[in-house]
């Protein structure tokens, strides 16, 4: 095991109803700037929820951030919290909100072009505001953890920035939200939290065995509410082990002493600068990809996987692995969701692209670097 420090500051507010508790947990004094997405929480309910408890409060509201939050967006909402004199942030949404509001956070008393920071991650970002978020998508772990995605349209690109300054102060989640969310976003979620798991666990064996067990039974807790979360009226309790599953997938806690990949949401993160496909979708079509040319360096873990979540019992370790890669594939048209490239009319030129952006970025990625552009051409070619 690695040696670690681990320090989350997120207050989780975790469960039916809580939404009302969000005044209590806010200060007086302050203006609020309220962030949402395209108007999903005006027909579901959540915004008169938390309108009524904002009763009392400062607030400017700023709606209209994008899945995939766009930098030309963002800087509106920066302006507005210049000249209004914000002082503190409240995002109401999915990952894109959150992140998007993480962006305005460190941009408002950014001396310069923001994008830097989102580009070069070893530019200090200064003063921050404080950020509070209620949680709409149960997916991307944004509202426990210091990171956001990044997207601008113009350059078609997608960044990732963290830093522990973006950490939220509290997060409300009322597992009722999934009950309006479409199935392409409840499946979406559902991938993007099973590997958001599988990037910090499916890597090398250092004898990490508890972040291992966690892992896996957060995995094998996807697997189990899936088919439910996914029905029209999923019941209560599926939904609240999803979203605190998915909580859990991205928070630190199962990265602690291991050794993490993320190179499969690094070719992801491309395909949707380059074509816009839905994140959950990005990850389903590579992952597989991943661990089929990766099965020599992450074959204690695939082995691990393969018996105790998916509980293969039969044949030689190699069969084994085979069933495992095949019923992940599997897990994931399960959710609905189309996993080649070709799916979507993507062919080798996005693939050259990708390749020819981590060369020039001198990525290598992976657990030990082992994921060099020549490997992620290999993933992807795999993949048509
Ligand atoms: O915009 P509105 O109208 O709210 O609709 C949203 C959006 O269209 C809708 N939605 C959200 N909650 C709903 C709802 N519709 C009905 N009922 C509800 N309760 O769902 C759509 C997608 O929302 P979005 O926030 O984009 O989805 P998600 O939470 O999957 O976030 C994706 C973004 O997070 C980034 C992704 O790259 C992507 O940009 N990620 C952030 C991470 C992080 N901060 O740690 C890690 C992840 O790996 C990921 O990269
Ligand atoms: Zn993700």
């Amino acid at each position: 095991m690695n040696n670690f420090e681990y320090q989350n500051p997120v207050k989780l507010i975790f469960g039916k109803g809580s939404i009302a508790k969000l005044s209590e947990n806010l200060h007086k004094g302050e203006k609020i700037m309220m962030t949402y997405g395209g108007g999903s929480i005006k027909k579901n309910g959540v915004y008169d929820q938390v309108k009524k408890a904002l009763e009392g409060f400062s607030v400017v509201e700023f709606g209209g951030i994008e899945p995939n939050p766009d930098y030309a967006t963002l800087m509106k909402a920066v302006e507005i919290c210049r000249a209004e004199g914000v002082g503190f942030l409240l995002a109401v949404g999915g990952g894109s909100v959150i992140d998007g509001t993480k962006f305005i956070a460190a941009a408002v008393d950014y001396k310069g072009e923001p994008w830097d920071f989102v580009k070069n991650p070893t530019l200090p970002i200064g003063e921050t505001l404080p950020i509070a978020t209620v949680l709409t998508l149960p997916a991307t772990g944004s509202e426990m953890n210091p990171s956001a995605v990044i997207s601008r349209r113009e350059t078609r690109e997608k960044m990732a920035i963290g830093n522990p300054k973006l950490y939220p102060v509290f997060s409300i989640l009322d597992p009722q939200v999934i009950l309006s969310l479409p199935k392409r976003q409840k499946a979406n979620g559902l991938a993007d939290a099973f590997v958001h798991v599988m990037e910090q666990y499916m890597t090398d064996n250092i004898s990490t065995l508890v972040q291992d067990r966690w892992a896996e039974g957060l995995l094998s807790t996807l697997m189990t509410v899936a088919p439910n979360v996914l029905e029209e009226n999923p019941d209560y309790d599926a939904c609240a082990n999803f979203m605190y599953a998915a909580t859990c997938a991205l928070n630190g806690y199962i990265a602690m002493g291991v050794n993490e990949d993320w190179a499969t949401h690094m070719m992801g993160h491309e395909l949707t600068a380059i074509h816009g496909l839905d994140h959950g979708v990005t990850l389903s079509i590579v992952f597989p990809g991943t661990l089929e040319v990766f099965r020599k360096e992450k074959r204690d873990k695939l082995l691990s996987y393969a018996i105790n979540v998916l509980k293969i019992q039969s044949g030689t370790k190699d069969e084994k692995i085979d069933a495992a890669i095949e019923k992940t594939e599997e897990f994931f048209n399960s959710l609905g969701i189309k996993t080649r490239l070709s799916d979507y009319g993507i062919g080798q030129d996005t693939i050259d692209e990708i390749v020819s952006r981590f060369t020039q970025r001198g990525w290598n990625l992976g657990e030990h670097g082992i994921a060099t552009p020549e490997k992620v051409k290999e993933i992807l070619e795999s993949r048509l």
